[in-house]
């Protein structure tokens, strides 16, 4: 009963919804366990390019069950659109499952997200504006919407009721904002509830069931190990845990099913958003690799700041995630350099750190310590296999491999389905 969890192993952006299209073809189930839509997972298939955010990347692919996982915040608008787009496309969505007990993104989680960063002003954490934190904080404060309370009109509108009970007298007294309406909250959530009802399941019994009866699950991480709640660059973080532990709360699966964690990292460094980045790049370096990675947001278009590999965010997330396996993706965007540094540990003050400092002060006052490895000029999105990638090439994988105490087992060339160099198998 093969349970793989696929995590960035980064700040996000690495490639997951690539990589998740890679195994897609050998899975039964791709299964979101966090976030929601403020991922931004891309799919290219020939001509075509899939933007996904809600929606596991595993809809795609024919084969594949969906599914939206308890851990999931759901803006119910957010998936009908996702929906629309990709069956005006002719990619059938009626296979998706949703949890009964993933919780609800309603308006006013939206509306709190963009007052409270405002009002943060520079302490703000960048985020992405979908309604993300305040929903999760619902869920924490116990005040939230789940899924199945969508189908019965008076205990939605009480649930309605005690979630915006506080909430408009912080939203009138405190952000000078209107009240938000109860009767139309519970009427609006009530009409998108009809159009879910189909797709809702108790997916928890579903993937067991399924993993009881040997077939393949891949649990699809959004955002990435860095923006963990608990394990990243807190406060810089996103609010749920996207690293493996999360596989298991976020859909109901045991650790037991657990047969593989795949971690997913780029040939260098982006992050989106404000928090600390040691090996940023802020001079024309930095402009360049944006350009020729093409790094701007899926969900939100903005500039992605880009970095050289930090071998210790890697290490750490070998250590956090229990990675079994990393897929590098974009090592075709760092043809063309000469050499290419590789931050092999942190300085600060004389003290060397080649281990994460846990104090987030510390980590933001870091220097990179670089090594620097030779680059390559020749296009590699033509090599299929290891040997054919050129030696100084070779050599830079076979560093970060060693640096990142995991094994590398496939390249990522391009953004297409075949610009990959599998070593290892994924699956079995
Ligand atoms: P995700 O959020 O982890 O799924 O990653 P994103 O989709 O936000 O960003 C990754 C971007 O890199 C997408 O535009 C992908 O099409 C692209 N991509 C993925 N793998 C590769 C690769 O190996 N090389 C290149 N050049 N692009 C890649
Ligand atoms: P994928 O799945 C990159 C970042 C935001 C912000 C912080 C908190 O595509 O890798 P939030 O809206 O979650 O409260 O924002 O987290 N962030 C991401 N950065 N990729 C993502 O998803 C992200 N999802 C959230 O930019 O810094
Ligand atoms: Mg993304």
């Amino acid at each position: 009963m093969p349970g793989i969890v696929l995590v960035g192993a980064q700040w996000g952006d690495e490639g997951k919804g690539k990589a998740t299209d890679l195994i897609g073809t050998k899975v039964d189930y791709v299964a979101r366990f966090n976030g929601g839509n403020n991922a931004g997972h891309t799919v290219v298939v020939g001509d075509e390019s899939y933007a996904l955010h809600l929606l596991p990347s595993g809809i795609i692919n024919p084969n594949v069950t969906p599914v939206i996982g308890n851990g999931v915040v759901v803006d119910p608008q957010v998936l009908f659109e996702e929906i629309d787009g990709l069956q005006a496309r002719g990619v059938d969505c009626s296979r998706l499952l949703v949890s009964e007990a993933a919780h609800i993104i309603a308006p006013y989680h939206r509306t709190i997200d963009k007052v409270t960063e405002r009002f943060l002003g520079k302490h703000k954490i960048g985020t992405t504006g979908r309604g993300i934190g305040p929903a999760y904080a619902d869920k924490i404060n116990r005040v939230g919407i789940r899924v199945h309370d969508l189908f019965n009109a008076n205990h939605l509108h009480d649930k309605v009721e005690a979630s915006l009970h506080q909430k408009n007298q912080m939203l009138v007294k405190l952000y000078n904002r209107r009240a938000v309406d109860v009767d139309a909250v519970t009427d609006e959530l009530l009409a998108l509830g009809e159009r879910l009802k189909p797709y809702v399941a108790n997916t928890s019994l579903v993937l067991n069931t399924a993993l009881n009866e040997g077939k393949t699950v891949l649990f699809e991480g959004g955002q990435a190990t860095m923006l963990d709640v608990d394990h990243g660059t807190y406060p810089f973080v996103t609010s749920s845990n996207p690293t493996a532990g999360g596989a298991c709360t976020g859909t109901g699966v045991g650790p037991t099913k657990i047969t593989r964690v795949i971690g997913v990292s780029k040939a260098y460094v982006t992050r989106v958003g404000e928090g600390p980045f040691p090996t940023e790049l802020f001079d024309e370096q930095g402009e360049w690799l944006r350009q020729q990675g093409h790094e701007y947001g899926v969900t939100t278009g903005r500039p992605r700041r880009c970095g050289w590999f930090d071998a210790v965010i890697n290490r750490y997330a070998t250590q956090i995630n229990g990675l079994t396996d990393i897929v590098l993706t974009k090592l075709d965007v760092l043809t063309g350099l000469k050499e290419i540094p590789v931050c092999v540990a942190y300085d600060l003050d004389g003290i060397r750190y080649d281990d994460m400092p846990t104090d987030q002060a510390v980590f933001a006052a870091v220097k990179p310590v670089y090594e620097m490895m030779p680059g390559w000029s020749e296009d590699i999105s033509s090599c299929h296999s290891f040997d054919e990638l050129p030696p100084t090439c070779q050599a830079y994988v076979k560093r970060l491999e060693e640096l990142s105490g995991c094994r590398i087992s496939a390249i990522g060339t391009g953004p297409q389905r075949d610009h990959i160099i599998s070593v290892h198998s994924l699956v079995d």
